[in-house]
């Protein structure tokens, strides 16, 4: 990296909640690989803040044991002692000022530096206490350079929102706040600008003449992994879908953005979230499911259901599936329905957008009646793995005119290629102020005002919570969304 650019950079780099769960699995290794791919300017400092009554060593001994499983034999290499290295231990309580005073007299300032990174890697309840702390002390200065990361889900609801938003402003301005949504740091998802604006082919497909519907599935196996005191509170609505899966909505649904600039693409992205067409309070039933997981096997293991995970409210009605469908009435889109649906305790971790293309109009091939002839679909895949498939269908070979399906498959890596975490890429720009990949206020609050109806609708009806069996694909109930019979959840690439 040359001098000049490094001058510019952030010198300190701050995680609020270094002991979460977020920075465990995310963050650090993230760091971890930018630094082995030699991206984190020299001068870079990173302080871990938390609660824990730690020293820098103590912090350094954690460091080597939680990230044994991700960086494992790589640990007490030069790069990894390089990475230790970085780091010291800032031992806080986020509710209290004089913390943040101890944490500011450590931060490097003047022309010893440009800016400083924070990083909110902590429950949403938290977020506005960090941000008056930072301010109380002077760290949202400099003005335009200082910067806050905040995960989502941003805000509780739509009110909420505007109020951390107008919060936020009070005290940093836009440029300094990166909002971020980390499903858009995916190969698969930038790769979706690529496959949509790159590809001639595809475009004149790419609308209601020819696709039946989109299905949009993220599927975990895992389950709440000892996050219950956050996760309890949000639930899957506010965790995944509000968030991730619209953020993937509004990729497949876009106009081309006259650049792929942050303003343009948020642009596009607010357009077709307005478009959604709000659900009427007496049609959340028929647009939206919620589940929670009940005991079940995955993997040959039984795991327990949600009630019995640690700290989970008794009978909570927390869910932990979701399923909408949702209509976006404009020209492109207009009576295309699009499926959403994501899930804990699945039998598996997939991620992928389905796209079901129409039935052919006429009936050509004898042996192949219509209704039992394949629809094409077009296949993302997100996680595990990352790739393209597309089904058409082919003649048999042999004397009958008779048709099979196959897939045409296009994996986005070449062999000796790897793909990034999401973090990687995502941190590399808040580092570098690079805003295109983060989000902007009003993309948030049209989420919210999408799935508004839906949260406020479940607030009331807090008697009862349907099961699903863990290791399950959900409740079958998620099938009723379907607006015909022939169309099906798709499980499988
Ligand atoms: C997070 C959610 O934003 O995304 C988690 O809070 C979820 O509940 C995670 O497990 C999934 O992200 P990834 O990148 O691991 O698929």
């Amino acid at each position: 990296m040359n001098a000049g650019v490094e001058a510019l950079l952030p010198c300190t780099f701050v995680i609020f909640g270094a002991t979460g769960h977020l920075s465990t699995h995310k963050l650090l290794p993230a760091l971890y690989h930018l630094e082995a791919a030699a991206r984190l300017s020299e001068s870079l400092n990173i302080v871990a803040f938390s609660r824990r009554p730690w020293n820098d060593q103590d912090w350094r001994n954690h460091m080597r044991e939680v990230l044994g499983d991700t960086v494992g034999d790589k640990i007490n290499t030069p790069v990894f002692e390089r990475f230790l290295a970085r780091f010291s231990y800032q031992q806080g309580d986020l509710n209290d000022v004089a913390s943040y005073r101890a944490l500011a007299s450590r931060l490097p300032s003047g022309e010893a530096c440009s800016s400083t990174v924070f990083y909110l890697a902590i429950k949403p309840a938290e977020f506005s206490a960090v941000i008056h702390n930072l301010e109380a002390v002077g760290l949202n200065k400099p003005r335009g350079l200082n910067r806050v990361v905040l995960e989502k889900p941003f805000g509780e609801d739509i009110e909420s929102a505007r109020m951390l938003n107008q919060l936020l402003h009070q005290h940093f301005d836009e440029e300094q706040i990166f909002r971020i949504d980390h499903f858009l740091g995916k190969e698969t998802v930038q790769n979706l600008f690529v496959f949509r604006f790159a590809n001639t082919l595809i475009e004149p497909l790419w609308n209601r003449n020819f696709i039946d519907h989109v299905q949009i599935t993220v599927a975990e196996s895992m389950g709440i992994e000892n996050r219950a005191d956050y996760y309890d509170r949000a639930g899957a609505l506010r965790d995944m879908l509000q968030n991730h899966l619209m953020q993937l909505l509004t990729v497949v649904a876009m106009e081309p953005p006259p650049a792929l600039e942050a303003d343009a693409l948020h642009d596009e992205k607010v357009k077709v979230l307005r478009s959604i067409r709000p659900i009427a309070k007496r049609a959340v039933h028929a647009h939206a499911i919620r589940a929670q997981y009940a005991r079940g096997v995955i993997d040959g293991k039984a795991v327990e259901g949600y009630q019995q995970e640690e700290n989970v409210e008794p009978n909570s009605i927390t869910e932990t599936f979701v399923a909408a469908k949702f209509y976006i009435d404009n020209w492109r889109w207009r009576g295309v329905p699009f499926y959403l649906r994501t899930g804990k305790r699945m039998p598996r971790q997939t991620s992928m957008i389905a796209i079901r293309f129409r039935h052919p109009p006429q009936q050509l091939f004898r042996e192949t009646p219509l209704e039992t002839l394949e629809p094409n679909w077009i296949l993302l895949s997100i996680q595990p793995e990352e790739s393209m498939h597309m089904e058409i269908h082919v003649k048999q070979p042999g004397l009958d005119m008779d048709t099979r399906l196959m897939q045409m498959n296009a994996s986005f890596l070449k062999t000796d290629e790897q793909t990034l975490d999401a973090y990687e890429t995502l941190l590399l720009d808040v580092i570098e102020g690079d805003r295109s990949l983060f989000l902007r206020f009003d993309e948030i609050e049209w989420a919210w005002r999408v799935v508004d109806p839906i949260l406020k609708h479940w607030t009331v009806e807090r008697e009862y919570i349907p099961t699903y069996a863990a290791g399950s694909w959900g409740p079958a109930d998620a099938n009723r969304l379907f607006d015909s019979d022939d169309q099906t959840w798709r499980n499988e690439l």
